[in-house]
């Protein structure tokens, strides 16, 4: 058993879920702040044993003193902050937007401050990047320049200044990390869900239409989840912000693996004729020199891992057997 005592923001979602299953399985102690209450992806990825171990806060990360007394009452060593709300719903609610993901990470610095806690994990995101024809490289570096192209890119890049401020003034030390197109049980919701949703389709023997196609860089939930562990285990002296790559393919070489795991779905996935915006490509070699090796689960293996997830929930009645209407 071990005494690291983990506090998670935001760990009802997706990476989150996954964040939790591997701590759990690592003998730590986990304390979900979030403000929901569906615990159906933590109980998609675990036993029920293992959900029932989980120490839940359900509160509002933009209410500072809130946080700051989960936090102190967690006992926490580690921080990994993920709450926030993704693109579609800053772009439906701006100003709520702007309070949960920048007044929540701004709330959990100050709280780690207050307690004493010297450094904080959180999610940035690739969105803090411009149109793709504004890099020269085929592969994006840390410190390309930023030009977040909606309000969820916009906030993500205030949260990185939160981040370098706490370290000048006050010593919290931070990784953020960038995270790209992740996919894996677990993902589903937000802009770039819908390769998961055809994950899922194929398991269930439906068809589907992926919103988008073209090149960009695919992450498995699973491995994202321990990049952010091994992380948050790492001592850090500053405020350092890292993109990841994960296997940056086509997303004729997605709807292929899909099928090559699936071979009922040959030919009922498609792809929509819309490309992001966003360069195709990260290069997260600055990354792998503070963290050494990083989790990386080859494209195929990953996707045959979801859909053999998927097909086992279905038939253990955690999912449903069909599309239910959204
Ligand atoms: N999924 C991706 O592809 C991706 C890509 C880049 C960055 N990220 C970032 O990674 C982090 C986690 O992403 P995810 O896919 O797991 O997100 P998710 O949307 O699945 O989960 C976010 C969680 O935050 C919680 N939350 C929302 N408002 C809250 C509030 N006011 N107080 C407390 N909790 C609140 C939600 O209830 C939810 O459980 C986020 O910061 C996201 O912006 C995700």
């Amino acid at each position: 058993m071990s005494d690291e005592r983990f506090f998670l923001t935001g760990a009802l979602g997706c990476i989150g879920a996954w964040v939790t299953r591997n701590l759990l399985r690592d003998g730590a102690s986990v304390t979900i702040f979030d403000l929901g209450s569906n615990r159906s992806r933590l109980e998609l990825l675990m036993e029920p044993e293992e959900v029932a171990r989980i120490r839940f806060v359900q509160a509002d990360i933009t209410h500072t003193d809130g946080v700051r007394a989960a936090m102190a009452e967690s006992g926490s060593t580690h921080i990994i902050h993920l709450a926030a709300l993704q693109v579609p719903f800053c772009r439906a609610n701006p100003p709520l937007g702007a309070a949960v993901n920048v007044v929540g990470t701004v709330n959990v610095f100050e709280a780690a401050k207050q307690l004493g806690i010297r450094q904080v994990v959180y999610a940035s995101s690739i969105a803090v990047y411009g149109y793709a024809d504004e890099y020269a490289e085929d592969r994006v570096g840390n410190d390309a320049h930023l030009h977040p192209l909606n309000h969820y890119g916009v906030y993500k890049q205030a949260n990185e200044g939160t981040a370098r401020i706490y370290w000048q003034d006050d010593a919290i030390a931070s990784i953020a990390l960038r995270p790209y197109t992740i996919y894996g049980p677990a993902r589903d919701q937000g802009m770039t869900s819908t390769p998961t949703k055809a994950m899922l389709a194929a398991a269930r023997g439906e068809s589907y239409q992926i919103s988008f196609r073209g090149v960009n860089g695919f992450q498995y939930a699973d491995d994202v989840a321990r990049t952010f562990i091994q992380a948050a285990r790492t001592p850090f002296q500053g405020a350092g912000v890292y993109n990841l790559a994960g296997s940056i393919v086509d997303m004729s070489e997605v709807v292929a693996a899909i099928e090559a795991a699936e071979p009922s779905a040959a030919g009922r996935i498609t792809t929509a004729e819309a490309v992001l915006p966003f360069p195709l490509g990260f290069d997260d070699s600055e990354l792998r020199k503070i963290l050494g090796d990083i989790p990386f689960t080859p494209l195929e293996q990953g996707v045959a891992d979801t859909i053999s997830l998927f097909k086992a929930a279905i038939a253990a009645g955690k999912l449903p057997k069909e599309t239910l209407s959204e």
